[in-house]
């Protein structure tokens, strides 16, 4: 009988699953870290969320470890690297979060680009300006628009299709790997960052965070942008300079933006609130029930097939980040 400590809030079947194979489940409060720490020394396994930092001082406090399983695609919480060194596995929880969070970029894309967020809004308010030709929240067109990729991993791709064959769009690329079929299926051109910039009308993020990815959107990406391009982010916060971002939206250097992701989640920059053109959400690009559920089962499936003594159904491979999304 193994322990299994687990900082993710597991539906009642997966807890169901791991007791049935004669586990015991420790159960800690969300995010907290002192009580990760203290549960790791007794722990077979861990099943943790993106919000717990597991680093060198977790892994060697677990001398019994056998697996991490984040309940993530993303694996940027994890120093997989010391965990390979001491013979933990690292799992993550790809491909059945590529759908759910493809349909929130478009989601975001779309409430962006037609206002609707601010239009909602303006109707709980009690404003509901009377129907003219020139009425308030005229948005951008998307269908048939210019949709810049960058990063053209599973999530990446997922999007252009959506763009492609759903909005009849023109598709933009720039990614580390090229992917020529998928490229020549979507009709899409591969271009350099800079490129994809300045002629885009949307421009999608879909990369890790890397050291090389943090602030990859910066002040002078945001200058080479259209003025009337909006930004699109479901990855990672800090591959966005918030700041920088906020001065483009407030000199009209870009037209608008939609972010599900934040560099000091769950703080947002202040000047992302003030802003008009922008529609936010709290991370929840994988957040359906059944997506949700289908990622929890995975990392159960990891779990129990690593303290069975079988490999994992999805390790995290290397120490690189770069192909998890
Ligand atoms: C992930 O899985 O990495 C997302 O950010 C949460 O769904």
């Amino acid at each position: 009988m193994s322990r299994v400590v687990c900082s993710a809030d597991l539906f009642p079947e997966q807890l169901e699953r791991l007791e049935a194979a004669g586990h015991t489940v420790v159960g800690l409060p969300l995010g907290n870290a002192n009580a990760l720490a203290e549960a790791i020394p007794t722990a077979d396994a861990v099943i943790c969320l993106l919000n717990d930092e597991i680093g060198p001082r977790i892994l060697d406090a677990g001398e019994h470890l056998k697996i991490v399983a984040n309940v993530a695609v993303g694996y940027e919480n994890i120093d997989v690297a010391a965990a390979q060194r001491r013979g933990i596995a690292v799992t993550n929880t790809p491909d059945v979060l590529t759908e759910a969070t493809a349909d929130h970029t478009f989601a975001l894309l779309l409430a962006t680009a037609r206002h609707v967020a601010e239009a909602d809004a303006g109707i709980r308010e009690g404003r509901f300006a009377p129907w003219r030709l020139q009425q308030p929240f005229l948005g951008a067109d998307v269908h048939g628009r210019t949709l810049g990729i960058v990063g053209l991993g599973r999530i990446g791709a997922a999007v252009a299709r959506r763009g492609r064959f759903g909005f009849d769009m023109r598709i933009l690329v720039h990614s580390r790997s090229g992917r020529p079929d998928l490229e020549r299926d979507l009709g899409a051109e591969r271009v350099s960052f800079e490129a994809l910039l300045a002629d885009s009308d949307f421009v999608s993020v879909h990369v890790p965070l890397t050291p090389e990815t943090r602030h990859l959107f910066d002040a002078a990406a945001f200058d080479r942008m259209k003025r009337s391009a909006i930004l699109i982010n479901v990855a990672r916060g800090p591959v966005v300079d918030e700041a920088a971002l906020v001065g483009a939206l407030e000199t009209g250097a870009i037209a608008g933006a939609g972010l599900d992701v934040f560099e000091g989640e769950p703080a947002i920059h202040p000047g992302l609130i003030r802003c008009r053109n922008v529609v936010l959400t709290p991370h929840l690009g994988s957040a359906t029930l059944d997506t949700r559920r289908a990622m929890a089962d995975i990392a159960v499936d990891n779990v129990l097939a690593v303290l069975a003594g079988r490999p994992p159904r999805t390790p995290v491979t290397g120490s690189s980040r770069a192909d998890s999304v």
